[in-house]
């Protein structure tokens, strides 16, 4: 019946209600002068997108929440005067859909919980948990009259020097691909009382890889890469049923992502059979001429990207320049009807899809209970998942909720900005000005979690070595600038002198030292590495101080892997575990980060036991891996377990290990649990041939050895 309803629609409309559909616009268009300066809605500023451009999609960027009321009730106001206005003013009533970047919860809502960041989410390997953050995440758009979520991201993290470093899950592309699918899965639970939402793969493909670590710089990809370490996430968004991808604003081997048929129809639509909505990221059709230089003009740069495959345009900045840029490019043949009623053909599809043509409306009373405090405890619990112990000489942690004095010391140990990180409220995270979320800083936590202890906030570093004299630990919190994209490159990611400084002066008082690193990317340590103990705490969310809290104090025993190898030196980058092997041997090419991928320190521990596996499996099948884990501490604990494959000869390189699976189990001391993980032969494509081979991806027959907890099984695949 969609499909009918659809071709109806097509059959009715015109060629520019057509391309309005295609538009997609900032809110800020809409309301105070119609460009951007806040205020409320304005009926002219609609009249001139909704009405006579007759855009189809409504979006708030980073910095578009609606101000002056940025509470929930008022967003729901405000995007059922939008719709209301789109309805009332187009013949056929196609409704608007509206779209944010909720990348760790609604992150627009200064009134809306927090998640931890992605990279923090990623060290928890724990889908279930991710699942319902994302199921939190989207009742809340959803409640809001947004229903586009500009998230999950599955670029992978593998040059921390990248500023968006932090929004990304893992460095290894199975891992990845499991937690973005979960988290759509999540975000895309089937909705009762509003219409349904749809998440968005981004950014296709190959955003997280520009040379240098600069955003956005050009990439480049072999074939080999791009299919075997690049697409695998997105694929697993497709299979869990996303409905929409975000194109990667920069260019992949010299030509722009936004122009290329390759990636945008042969690898996304033919070999990947992704069906749904293709948007452009934010003014990027302008910039294949302004930036990319690929295109002489606007509509040629409009009949390029819309050929390539871009279904949609996000924000273009002129709504009728684009629509008539796109209508003249029609009209003299530079783009052909039948690709534009594709495009309209796959955005009418998604609307039916998500009932917005029964359900445009929400129910503003009901907003602020979707929003308010919904999600808190998973967040807690994500929160404190996503810790990774990295250190613990002398038994440091955890602390005793009844020692007498805690010094507390750091950029971040009470900086709610910092701790929440980009992309929260505004894209460069919270602005100078106005609410922001309701945040338990690390000092806060420390204080509600140890009521007896007195806790005392030294502000430099001097009154942390004299405060230190007198206490029995300290406690210093390290943070990073937060910001995204661009602004958030850094050259050097290692953590400053002045930080360094701070903690080397604290160790040298002899008072055991605590560093709790809450950073969007593992940075380098140099002398930092030496202190008594060190969590990574990524940046942890509105609830981060309590989960800060409940594993010094013990509370909570530390379960956190990391999804990322945390490295040694600035030179590390860009750097993941499964780099192929290098021709010098020695420390020259070996991998050799200051922590591994995989690590993370328990107050327990846990012994694996060997892996057993059929010995003989065929192409297609499902192997079915299992092994013991035993808790061999004084503590209960969760262990994460991750199940590797090693291919011992390959005619194409391999790295030494490739992760195919992972469990967890949480044990009492003494217990012992059998646990199972199954994968799929598939997993173990590769792309063939020399050079860049034709593309085709095959699995090799032969030879493998399944590892789980350093063991080996072996596995012939006929
Ligand atoms: O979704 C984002 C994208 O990740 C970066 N550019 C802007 C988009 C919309 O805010």
């Amino acid at each position: 019946p969609v499909e009918r309803r659809v071709n109806d629609l097509l059959r009715r409309m015109t060629l520019e209600e057509k391309v309005g559909q295609m538009t997609q616009i900032r809110v800020g268009k809409l309301r105070g002068d119609c460009n951007n300066v806040p205020g409320p809605l304005v009926e002219s500023c609609m009249k001139t997108v909704l009405g006579e451009a007759k855009v189809g999609s409504i979006l708030s960027g980073g910095g578009d929440n609606p101000a002056p009321d940025p509470g929930p009730k008022a967003w729901a106001e405000m995007t059922n005067q939008i719709q209301k206005y789109a309805l009332d003013n187009n013949r056929l009533r196609i409704p608007v859909i509206y779209g944010a970047d909720g990348v760790h919860g609604h992150s627009n809502l200064p009134s809306a919980v927090m998640f931890p960041h992605q990279i923090g989410l990623g060290a928890t390997w724990n889908p279930e948990l991710i699942q319902q953050a994302g199921k939190a995440t989207g009742e809340a758009m959803r409640a809001t009259g947004v229903f586009w979520n500009f998230a999950p991201v599955s670029d992978i993290a593998r040059d921390t020097r990248w500023g968006r470093y932090y929004e990304a899950y893992s460095e290894d592309p199975f891992l990845a691909g499991s937690l973005a699918a979960a988290a759509v899965k999540g975000m895309q639970t089937p909705a009762k009382d509003t219409a349904q939402l749809t998440a968005t793969a981004k950014h296709f493909a190959g955003y997280s890889e520009p040379k240098n670590g600069h955003d956005r710089s050009a990439a480049f990809i072999p074939v080999r890469q791009l299919q075997d370490t690049v697409l695998p996430p997105f694929q697993a968004q497709f299979d869990a049923g996303v409905k929409t991808v975000m194109i990667n604003s920069g260019a992949i081997n010299g030509i722009p992502v936004h122009a290329s048929r390759y990636m945008l129809v042969e690898q996304l639509r033919e070999r990947m059979g992704f069906q749904g909505v293709a948007v452009s990221d934010w003014e990027d059709l302008r910039k294949l001429v302004t930036h990319h230089k690929v295109a002489a003009d606007y509509p040629a740069a409009i009949a390029i990207s819309v050929n390539a495959g871009v279904d949609m345009a996000m924000e273009p900045s002129n709504a009728a320049e684009f629509t008539q840029g796109l209508l003249t490019v029609v009209r003299d043949g530079r783009v052909s009807q039948r690709r534009i009623d594709e495009a309209v053909r796959r955005i009418l599809k998604l609307k039916f899809e998500l009932g917005l043509f029964e359900r445009p409306f929400v129910d503003p009373a009901a907003a602020e209970r979707a929003v308010i405090g919904n999600g808190v405890d998973i967040a807690r619990k994500a929160a404190t998942e996503s810790m990774v112990l990295l250190r613990n000489e002398k038994s440091t942690l955890p602390l005793s909720t009844s020692v007498k004095k805690l010094v507390v010391a750091g950029d971040t140990a009470d900086d709610a900005r910092r701790q929440l990180g980009g992309w929260t409220v505004e894209w460069q995270g919270v602005p100078a000005e106005g609410p922001f979320p309701e945040t338990t800083t690390v000092l806060e936590g420390l204080k509600a979690a140890a009521p007896q202890t007195e806790i005392s906030h030294a502000k430099d570093q001097a009154s942390a070595v004299a405060e230190a004299k007198s206490a029995d630990a300290v406690v210093v919190v390290l943070g990073e600038k937060e910001g995204a994209e661009g602004p958030g490159d850094t050259e050097d990611p290692s953590l400053s002198p002045a930080q360094q400084q701070l903690v080397d002066a604290v160790q040298a008082t002899g008072k055991p030292v605590v560093v709790v690193l809450l950073t969007g990317r593992g940075r380098v340590l140099g002398s930092v590495s030496d202190a008594d103990a060190l969590l990574s705490g990524w940046l942890p969310g509105t609830e981060g101080g309590h989960a800060v809290a409940d594993v010094l104090f013990g509370k909570a025993n530390p379960s956190g892997k990391l999804s990322v190898s945390w490295p040694k030196t600035v030179g590390d980058q860009p750097m993941s575990y499964d780099q192929l092997p290098g021709a010098n041997g020695g420390a020259s090419s070996k991998y050799d980060p200051a922590y591994p991928f995989g690590y993370g320190l328990s107050y327990t521990s846990f012994e694996v036991g060997a892996p057993t596996t059929p010995s003989v499996a065929k192409a297609r099948d499902n192997v079915k891996v299992s092994f013991t884990v035993r808790n061999t501490g004084s503590r209960a604990g969760t262990e994460v377990v991750p199940v590797y494959i090693q291919q011992p000869v390959s005619a194409v390189q391999v790295p030494e290990r490739r992760l195919v699976g992972f469990a967890r189990a949480t044990l009492n001391p003494g217990e012992q649990k059998t646990l199972e993980v199954t994968f799929d032969t598939d997993q173990l494509a590769l792309t063939v041939g020399d050079v860049d081979g034709a593309g085709r991806r095959e699995v090799a027959r032969g030879g493998y050895l399944v590892e789980a907890g350093g063991k080996t099984a072996p596995l012939t695949l006929r």
